[in-house]
Formats: C-alpha cells, sequence, structure tokens
C-alpha cells in the first residue's frame, strides 16, 4: 500500500505510526537532531526494499546502514550520503526508527491479519518475523527474516516483555487502524506491520491490503483455523 502521510490527520494514526515526513535535507536534518533513530523508506515499497537506516551513535559519527552493508560519517554528510543511495525516480519517507525489540539478540517486529467477516475487524492471524542478524534492517520475510509463533516468543524476547498486555495493545491498536484504514478504504482483509519497541510500547509501520498468509498454519494451528473461518464466512456472505 502507499504509505503516503493520508490517514496521517487522524489523532489514532498519529499516536501509532512513528513521527514520519517527506524526506529532504532539512526533513532529514530536522529528524536527525530529535532522535538517535532514523529510517528513510521508498513511500511506494515492498518487500524491505531500498529501506536506510541511520543511527546516531555516542563518538558523534552517524552509522548509515543499507542492505548488507554499514558505514560511519559525520553528520555534515550524512544527506549526501543517503542522497546516493536513492533511486531518483522516488519519492521516500523519513521516519523516527523504532528501537525493535529481540530475540537472540535479532530485531522482530509483528505481522496482524485482520479480516472482516461480518461487520467489525478481527485480529486473526499474528506472527513475530525475526530478521535473520542482529544488524539487519527490515525484518521482511523476503530478506531472509522467519516467522515465528508470537505467544511463545514473547515469553522469551531479551527484554522482559508483559506478554498479556502486549498482545492485548496489539490486538486493541490494530483493530482501530484497520477501522479507519477500513472506512476510508474498500477493504475486507488487512495484513499490519506493527513493532514492539524494548520498552513495550506497540507502533504501526505499515498496511499491506494482500498480505500472504502461507506458511503461518504451521507457526500458530490454533490461529489459522480461525482465519479460515473468517475467509469462508466471507466469502460464502
Ligand atoms: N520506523 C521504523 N523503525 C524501525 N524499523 C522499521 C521502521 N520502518 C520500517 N522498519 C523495518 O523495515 C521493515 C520494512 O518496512 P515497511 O515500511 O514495512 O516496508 P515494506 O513495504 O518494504 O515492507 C519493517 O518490517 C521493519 O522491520
Ligand atoms: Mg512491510
Amino acid at each position: 500500500m502507499k504509505k503516503g502521510l493520508a490517514v496521517m490527520d487522524d489523532p489514532i494514526m498519529k499516536h501509532y505510526v512513528p513521527d514520519t515526513e517527506w524526506f529532504d535535507q532539512s526533513s532529514l536534518e530536522k529528524m536527525l537532531r530529535t532522535y538517535d533513530l532514523v529510517y528513510i523508506k521508498p513511500d511506494v515499497g515492498r518487500q524491505g526494499n531500498g529501506i536506510i537506516r541511520v543511527k546516531r551513535l555516542k563518538a558523534g559519527d552517524y552509522k548509515i546502514s543499507y542492505k548488507h552493508s554499514s558505514h560511519l560519517c559525520s553528520r555534515d554528510k550524512v544527506y549526501s550520503t543517503i542522497k546516493e543511495i536513492l533511486d531518483p525516480d522516488k519519492e521516500y519517507l523519513v521516519q523516527r526508527g523504532i528501537d525493535l525489540a529481540t530475540y537472540r539478540r535479532r530485531p522482530f517486529d509483528v505481522r496482524v491479519v485482520l479480516q472482516k467477516p461480518r461487520d467489525r475487524w478481527r485480529a486473526t492471524l499474528m506472527c513475530a518475523k525475526v530478521a535473520p542478524q542482529r544488524s539487519s534492517v527490515v525484518t521482511n520475510v523476503s530478506k531472509g527474516a522467519k516467522d515465528y509463533n508470537l505467544y511463545r516468543l514473547l515469553n522469551r524476547t531479551d527484554q522482559p516483555l508483559r506478554r498479556s498486555e502486549i498482545i492485548r495493545d496489539l490486538i486493541d491498536a490494530s483493530q482501530q487502524i484497520a477501522q479507519i484504514l477500513g472506512s476510508r478504504f474498500p477493504l475486507e482483509i488487512l495484513g499490519l506491520d506493527m513493532a514492539i519497541d524494548k520498552r513495550g510500547n506497540i507502533w504501526f509501520i505499515e498496511a499491506n491490503t494482500k498480505p500472504d498468509c502461507k506458511g503461518l498454519e504451521k507457526i500458530d494451528r490454533k490461529l489459522y483455523r480461525k482465519y479460515l473461518r473468517a475467509k469462508k464466512i466471507m466469502r460464502d456472505g
């Protein structure tokens, strides 16, 4: 889905979406002054392509990470260095980076699939996507991340997280977001990329209108049955 800023005027969305602006030199500099971690990503993107992470280091240098490599530069070189990586034909967003919670030191985010079998959005599938490496910039399965059972994983994160509170917050946030998106676009299913930061706060990263649910059956059979039941109700009317 086009990420854009279309739904950002909604107060609930504002609460869950990390601070975001169109990318240019001044928005980048503002973000770097405000946050230690910043992401740059294409407005229309998929599979984690073209995503850049910038991290402020203690010494005052910046670490720019893209694909599998990183390099250090000073503050005044950050913009020009990033500009070289960007596709000149694309528009980009600059976003506050979320310091993702980790599992075995690797960052993960959460996929929540919601369906609207009757008149209410329901979260039917959930899983964690764990990045392949400690240094990974993205947690997309197409970039080597693996799906994990969320309930089991939340008991074993590197940061102590309150599992039932997090699950409740995730479902609550996802339903509110689906409700808002569903009221603006004709949708019956949504796959939300949700993030949990190291302190247990919930964030909304992205919405996918054609989520790929294959493979999730093995991860959580109970939830998968819920997903199939909702799908059947939607198909049979
Ligand atoms: N603001 C952010 N903070 C931390 N990680 C992010 C942020 N934005 C994106 N990511 C990471 O990059 C991945 C891909 O970003 P996303 O916006 O979902 O783009 P795509 O459409 O390419 O999947 C996310 O699943 C997450 O791991
Ligand atoms: Mg995504």
